[in-house]
């Protein structure tokens, strides 16, 4: 089977790498905020080209806290996607917001600009970019979107690790992005992780106060947070995993431009290529076929695996049917929905499985 993500066939001078550093780890008798998150901290700026990292327990609380430290909370609204992880909406009605969603561009299946016009209203208070499926785009259409408007572009990167728009990296383009390190992501931990990059240093403050209970100095709590830690294991995880990330992506490049070289088959749609290479780091690589549950069985039977991203748009979740939206409603993100699938890209692949995968998409009638 070619798998979505294939960690047992990572190679083994990785997997050494990482028992060094869990035996480092448990040698030192420090497990929660010490030196590893202190260094992969400082690592995870430098790779983002800001000036702060701050881990936290996972992605979702990345973007709560980030929300919080802009005391972005009741009363405010927060546009985004119904094309994304349920996390980004969960973590904006945790920090007690409330969501707006606007229609994505079928194109890229990330968020369309004029909806997102209709969706502002004086209580507008960000537009919460999500790069999707490691995909920027036309960031600098939403700087100038949000600069004239008067509100915060926010990043939910938890897909997009080193994917970068005119060389500045995801995270470094708006107020702060947010980063998950769940095992699947491009960078993951062995376990949960996340993290907030931003060039704020009052953000940064903010972040280290509420990531531990609201505590700003030892058993001095001046507000109310969360216990949202990163740990020295998943730091040093993180770290030794950082190293090869550039290569990684790299391989993911390699495959994407080989399925958008070779994958011609009239029943099956491709999203729109990058305009630069830097641009996407497919962290998933997306086609569209109107009869996708037929397509996602014949792969299934064929030994690749596949998964559908998202099948259920946002504001389809029982918790989400309330949710405020475009007037003009979310159609291009329910049509997305229906007709998305995800295929194997992923950097374990050789290139006999890359080939398999197009040979076996040409051949579907
Ligand atoms: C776009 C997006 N945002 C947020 C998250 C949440 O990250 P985590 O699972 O680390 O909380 C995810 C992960 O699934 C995601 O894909």
């Amino acid at each position: 089977m070619i798998l979505m993500n294939d960690f047992k066939a990572e190679p083994e001078a990785l997997l050494q790498q990482e028992l060094a550093a869990v035996e480092r780890v448990l040698r030192s008798g420090w497990y929660v905020l010490g030196h590893e998150v202190k260094q992969f901290e400082a690592r995870w700026a430098e790779q983002c080209g800001v000036s702060f990292a701050v881990g936290v327990g996972n992605g979702m609380d990345a973007l709560e806290i980030g929300l919080r430290t802009l005391q972005i909370g009741v009363g405010d609204e927060v546009i985004t996607t119904p094309m994304t992880a349920f996390a980004t909406v969960l973590a904006v009605l945790r920090a007690g917001a409330t969501p707006v969603l606007a229609d994505i561009d079928p194109e890229t299946a990330l968020l369309d600009l004029h909806s997102v016009e209709r969706c502002l209203s004086p209580r507008t208070k960000a537009v919460l970019l999500v790069h999707l499926y490691g995909q920027v785009r036309q960031v600098d259409r939403w700087i100038d979107f949000c600069a004239g408007t008067g509100v915060h572009l926010l990043e939910d990167c938890a897909q997009a690790h080193l994917a970068r728009w005119q060389g500045k990296t995801a995270g470094s383009l708006g107020t702060w992005g947010a980063y998950s390190f769940y095992p699947t992501k491009n960078l993951g931990a062995i376990g949960d992780g996340g993290a907030i990059v931003t060039q704020n240093a009052a953000i940064d403050q903010q972040a280290r106060i509420l990531r531990n209970y609201g505590q700003s100095q030892r058993y001095h709590h001046p507000q109310a947070g969360l216990n949202s830690r990163l740990d020295e294991l998943q730091a040093a995880l993180l770290s030794t995993r950082l190293a090869w990330l550039e290569a990684f992506t790299q391989r993911r490049q390699t495959i994407a431009q080989a399925y958008f070289a070779h994958i011609h088959n009239p029943q099956i749609r491709l999203l729109a290529e990058p305009l630069a290479l830097e641009n996407h780091v497919y962290h998933l690589f997306v086609l569209q076929c109107t009869e996708r549950d037929r397509l996602s069985a014949y792969l299934t039977e064929q030994g690749i695996a596949n998964l559908a991203h998202y099948p259920v748009p946002i504001h389809q979740h029982p918790p989400c049917l309330h949710l405020q939206r475009d007037p003009q409603g979310l159609l291009a993100a329910e049509t997305h929905a229906a007709n998305c699938l995800s295929i194997p890209c992923q950097p374990q692949m050789s290139d006999l499985d890359v080939t398999h995968v197009i040979e076996v998409l040409n051949a579907y009638a």
